[in-house]
């Protein structure tokens, strides 16, 4: 049989009139095949693929699909430039953490990378080494120092740091509404030996948003919201893959149960507490060179 395809071509098809639970999923995956992008054409197949069988496995009825359909308009509608709800719920069902464990599998001695999370803006004020990025957010102050090298031990001079955290309250500068200003984000360059010093806030855990639809799926699930206390970084050097991860906070309740599985241990480490109440963290990031 012929049908116009879209691209207004005449293209050979498997027929679609009175098609049934056992021949819809071929139909579908006929209707397929001209896509002429490899790739495309793999991932549609494999999709289509696995979304009928989630529905012949459970036996989905109408009701429940039609609840499905409503839940992700809902996720839909919940975004918004500083409120990426699409990212959340990738994130809870382990899918964010599923495609980075397979894409930024890095020799070992490599810092290890994590999710990068709905909170990122691009356009981060800039600071000098030493500046305090927190720019008035809430918390206990805490100096965050190390330094960035290659896997072979190279300081990496001048290498970008962008770090981005939430405050006391456990809310990043985004999800403020009145606050016109960045807070507790910031970009910093790293000295000739590949050093970097900045003054902060010291993490603390959070809930993720349970607002909206994610919430929902949360509660519905008797699954807790809280991801435990951590900095993200972004770090960039020349001929050196991006590394996006966290630092995680040693003790924290909630490293063992994070809603968004993001924890690795090798990125756990000490807020060391001094006796007149201040906070240091000491973090080394090593950036694994970009493939020749
Ligand atoms: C975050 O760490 O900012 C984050 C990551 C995933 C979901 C929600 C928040
Ligand atoms: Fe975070």
């Amino acid at each position: 049989m012929q049908v116009i395809a879209a691209a207004g071509r005449i293209a050979d098809s498997f027929p679609v009139r009175n098609l049934n639970q056992d021949t819809i999923t071929q139909a579908v995956l006929a209707g397929l095949a001209q896509t002429p992008e490899p790739r495309l054409h793999q991932l549609m197949t494999s999709l289509v693929q696995h979304l009928h069988a989630f529905a012949r496995d459970t036996r989905l009825t109408e009701e429940e699909w039609k609840f499905g359909i409503d839940f992700l308009t809902a996720v839909g509608h919940q975004c918004s430039p500083t409120r990426q709800e699409f990212i959340l719920l990738s994130d809870v069902l382990g899918l964010s953490m599923l495609t980075v464990a397979m894409n930024q599998d890095k020799p070992a001695g490599c810092t290890e990378s994590t999710v990068f999370g709905p909170f990122h803006v691009e356009g981060a004020p800039r600071f000098e080494l030493g500046a305090d990025v927190a720019n008035g957010a809430a918390g206990e102050p805490c100096l965050v120092r190390g330094r960035v090298r290659s896997l072979d031990g190279q300081p990496l001079a001048g290498a970008q740091l962008e770090v981005w955290q939430a405050d006391a309250q456990g809310k990043y500068d985004v999800q403020y509404e009145d606050l016109d200003h960045a807070q507790a984000r910031g970009i910093l360059l790293a000295d000739a030996q590949g050093c970097f010093e900045f003054r902060t806030i010291v993490a603390e855990p959070y809930p993720i948003p349970t607002d909206g639809p994610v919430g929902e799926l949360l509660r519905a699930t008797h699954r807790h919201p809280w991801r435990p206390a951590h900095l993200h970084f972004r770090v960039a050097a020349a001929g050196h893959e991006t590394l996006v991860t966290h630092v995680f906070r040693e003790g924290d309740p909630y490293l063992d149960s994070d809603a968004v599985f993001g924890v690795r241990q090798s990125l756990v480490a000490d807020w060391v507490r001094h006796p007149d109440g201040s906070f240091t963290l000491d973090y080394e990031f090593v950036l694994n060179r970009s493939p020749a």
